[in-house]
């Protein structure tokens, strides 16, 4: 039995959280994990500090990435970047406001080049601990009591490992948990997530969890991370785009109970139409068509017939027709 994590105070039970993911993890993902259960914790897709700084001043909307946050349950962490201290500070304080986040999550692993190279904040960060742990002082600061936690990789390469000074800077500056993709910056996505890296942060710790992150694809996976890495929580990200339900999966292995049975086919077709739905109500017919083909893909995949059902979803364009293409793929007799 795994005990349940705390975050500052914060219970996340079971201690699995949701990955932050752009273009996946909006509203109408997480609040599929979140019906289907098993994630204690879950995250908005990044923001740019900056860029809401800027709305904030021009008195434009919300962005859309902040859709639904006001109304959802929690927990619920938003994610922000940016590598100026009163900036991030600034928008963490107003985020803090205006939803009542469960907590504020510190971006610094995305190695995107927008991000890292030109704007020097995500994963450029790894090289400058100190200066990550300026960035978390100055937010946890600003947050009053809301925890602050941060999100990194291993460091900028293999040769040049920073992930656990990075980590103590973390928990020193008042953090409150660090989450680690066991993968460097100059890997971005390739090769595999080093869970041994992740391991030897843990005895660094005095106060903050370790969560750890990258390449978990399934319920066993979760429970081996737990028990060979000595990890606090496990982060998951792509594994669970199209397979929403892992999550209960894993929650079931971690309490040493059978894993439950995959959703049937037609269960499988109205999760596909409630996320849809979902999508619809975010962005109206003709963009959520656009959003769910990249979403709709990846329940397909692996299953046959998962071109023609890619190729026909690419050319839909309003809900009926939407609902044809996954009638047919996702019709009860294919699985029987
Ligand atoms: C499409 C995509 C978008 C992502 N967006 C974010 C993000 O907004 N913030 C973040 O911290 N990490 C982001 N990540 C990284 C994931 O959160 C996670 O660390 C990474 O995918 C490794 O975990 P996994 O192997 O379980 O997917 C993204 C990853 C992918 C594939």
């Amino acid at each position: 039995m795994i005990p349940p994590l705390h975050i500052a105070g914060l219970p996340i039970d079971p201690p699995l959280l949701a990955a932050p993911m752009v273009g996946y993890s909006n509203f109408a993902f997480r609040s599929l994990v979140r019906r289907l259960g098993g994630a204690g914790l879950l995250l908005t897709e990044m923001l740019s500090a900056r860029g809401l700084h800027a709305m904030a001043a021009r008195g434009s909307d919300d962005p859309d990435r902040l859709w639904g946050v006001a109304g959802e349950p929690r927990p619920l962490g938003i994610q922000i970047w940016d590598n100026d201290p009163g900036t991030l500070a600034a928008v963490a304080a107003r985020l803090v406001e205006r939803f009542a986040p469960s907590l504020i999550d510190l971006n610094f692993g995305c190695p995107a080049r927008d991000v890292a190279e030109k704007a020097q904040s995500g994963a450029y960060l790894l090289r400058r601990p100190d200066r990550v742990g300026e960035l978390v002082a100055r937010v946890a600061a600003a947050c009053r009591g809301v925890p602050v936690t941060a999100k990194i990789r291993l460091g900028p390469s293999a040769h040049f490992i920073t992930a656990t000074d990075v980590a103590q800077a973390v928990e020193e500056a008042g953090g409150a948990a660090v989450t680690v993709h066991g993968r460097t910056t100059d890997q971005m996505f390739r090769g595999r997530a080093d869970w041994e890296q992740i391991a030897r942060i843990r005895p660094h710790l005095r106060r903050i969890p370790l969560i750890g992150n990258g390449d978990v694809k399934t319920a066993a996976d979760v429970a081996g991370a737990f028990a060979r890495y000595g990890v606090d929580g496990v982060m998951i990200g792509r594994a669970a785009l199209g397979r929403p339900w892992l999550f209960r999966e894993a929650a079931a292995a971690l309490r040493g109970e059978p894993i439950p049975p995959e959703p049937t086919l037609p269960e499988q077709r109205t999760l596909l139409l409630e996320h849809y739905r979902l999508l619809v109500e975010q962005h109206g017919e003709r963009y959520a068509a656009v959003q769910f083909r990249r979403q709709a893909c990846r329940y397909a995949q692996g299953r046959p017939g998962a071109r023609s059902f890619r190729a026909q979803i690419s050319r839909v364009g309003t809900q009926r027709e939407l609902a044809a293409v996954v009638d047919r793929h996702f019709a009860p007799q294919e699985g029987a």
